[in-house]
């Protein structure tokens, strides 16, 4: 095909990009009203391509996925992970990595995580109920209860408030320092002094000692629980031999943090969201009240079908992952455009989930449209909160069934008020709002 015969591809100038660095999420969710395929830019040394287009996605994720390898970004999360599932780049050990790792997260496996989930939010209201009148940053209180959860349903640990707190500055500080590294092409390696990388290091310590130290009590131990952490003790290769530590510890390591920003900032916005449309919360309240004496449990899961919608339309709204970026390895025309070798391809989540071919009233609030919503076929890439193709989130039943059980318990006991007024998303690695949304407890039901 000549040169010519490619379709046009916008490619945004400085002062669009320049008005589009103070609003980016905007930018990105509007993009498609403009630009329903594809549009680009330039950073220094590379083109990006911002993709819209639903079987454009679909080719780069799935149709000729290993022409798409993940970009610069994860090069940056490998900081922070080592080589854990989610920054393997070599397609056949992922493979056999993800294998591996997959039982665990089975939906039958997670019986046990509903339990401890009911638990931690029981214990959590007993702690708001002691805060009745004042105000609360929401956000901080669903990453303590969520990295508490993580830790006892798949490392079957219980940390201290201590070391729940260490976790979640330390996660919360390498997503920022990752995020202007990810956004930075010119790369300045971790090692250097600077100020912030000499913090994020020392973050990365302390994390470092609290999972040796999992690690090493699970292997002294005559009668281990079933969980993840002692699949990857167990695991073998094909030679015979096991983990090395290190890579067990990236593998918790990955699990923490593909996991845990991302459900603290979906259920963040939720309620962000459900706190400015009382008639969506008057109804959740409705499925959920049965639970301001009884805990919900995995059983209970298939009943709570308005939480699902809820929760689907918060993240089509704010995606915890608004973007995924894939480079180029080879040039290829993908629906008509030319795709150069090298090119940084940023799989849209946010615009595909306001596309308006795809959407009606895109910026509405309406978790009623996926009453009937068909997950399967086209639609996988057009709803994509959890990625698309083989490398789909492998925690997305893990998640769901997670955070529909805590807005079940939280909806059924506890009145809370909105403090925050207009947050503005901010994309870092994942989608924060802002600081985080505040609320004032009103009253906890007991
Ligand atoms: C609302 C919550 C979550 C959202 C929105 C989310 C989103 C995503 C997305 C978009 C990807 C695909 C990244 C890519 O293709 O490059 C992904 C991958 C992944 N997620 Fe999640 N995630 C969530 C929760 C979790 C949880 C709870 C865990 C673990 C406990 C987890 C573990 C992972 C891992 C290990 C991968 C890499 C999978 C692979 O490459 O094979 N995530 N997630």
């Amino acid at each position: 095909m000549e040169a010519t015969a490619y379709k046009p591809i916008h490619k945004l100038n400085f002062i669009e990009l320049w008005n589009a660095k103070k609003d980016r999420f905007t930018l990105m969710a509007k993009s498609p009203a403009k630009y329903p395929d594809v549009f680009g830019f330039k950073v220094p040394g590379r083109d990006v391509l911002v993709i819209n287009n639903h079987e454009m996605v679909q080719h780069i994720m799935v149709r000729n996925m290993r022409n798409y390898q993940k970009d610069h970004g994860y090069k940056v999360l490998s900081i922070l992970v080592g080589n854990g599932l989610i920054t393997n780049t070599d397609h056949s050990s992922w493979r056999s990595q993800r294998t591996l790792l997959q039982p665990p997260f089975h939906r039958e496996s997670l019986q046990g995580m509903c339990d401890i989930v009911g638990d931690a939010t029981t214990q959590l209201l007993k702690r708001w109920k002691a805060k009745e009148g004042t105000e609360i940053n929401f956000t901080h209180e669903m990453a303590r209860l969520t990295i508490d959860i993580v830790c006892r349903t798949l490392f079957t640990s219980n940390v201290t408030e201590a070391q729940v707190q260490m976790v979640w500055e330390s996660l919360n500080y390498m997503n920022a320092i990752g995020a202007k590294m990810a956004m930075n092409p010119m790369h300045i390696p971790f090692k250097y002094p600077l100020p912030s990388y000499v913090k994020g290091r020392k973050y990365i310590a302390e994390l470092n000692a609290m999972i040796y130290g999992i690690i090493s009590k699970r292997k002294s131990e005559k009668n281990p629980p079933h969980d993840l952490l002692q699949l990857l003790i167990e695991a073998k290769y094909e030679d015979g031999t096991s983990m090395t530590d290190e890579q067990i510890r990236d593998e918790v390591m990955t699990v923490f943090l593909a996991g845990h920003e991302t459900t603290v900032n979906a259920l963040s916005w939720t309620w962000y969201l459900l706190k400015q449309h009382p008639e969506a919360e008057q109804k959740l309240y409705a499925e959920s009240k049965v639970f301001e004496t009884e805990t919900p449990s995995f059983k209970d899961i298939p009943n709570l079908r308005y939480g699902y919608q809820v929760m689907n339309e918060a993240m089509r709204i704010y995606p915890p992952v608004a973007a995924i970026g894939r480079a180029a390895v080879e040039s290829e025309e993908v629906n008509g455009y030319f795709i150069k070798a090298r090119t940084i391809t940023l799989i849209n989540i946010a615009g595909l989930h306001h596309h308006p071919a795809y959407w009606e009233n895109p910026f509405a609030f309406q978790p009623e449209r996926f009453e009937n919503f068909n997950m399967k076929g086209d639609n996988r890439f057009i709803f994509m909160p959890f990625g698309a193709g083989p490398h789909i989130c492998i925690g997305n039943n893990f998640a769901m069934m997670e955070m529909q059980l805590i807005n079940a318990i939280l909806s059924a006991r506890v009145e809370l008020e909105l403090v925050s007024k207009n947050i503005k998303p901010e994309p870092l690695i994942t989608l924060k709002p802002g600081n985080g949304v505040i609320v004032k407890i009103k009253q906890v039901k007991s």
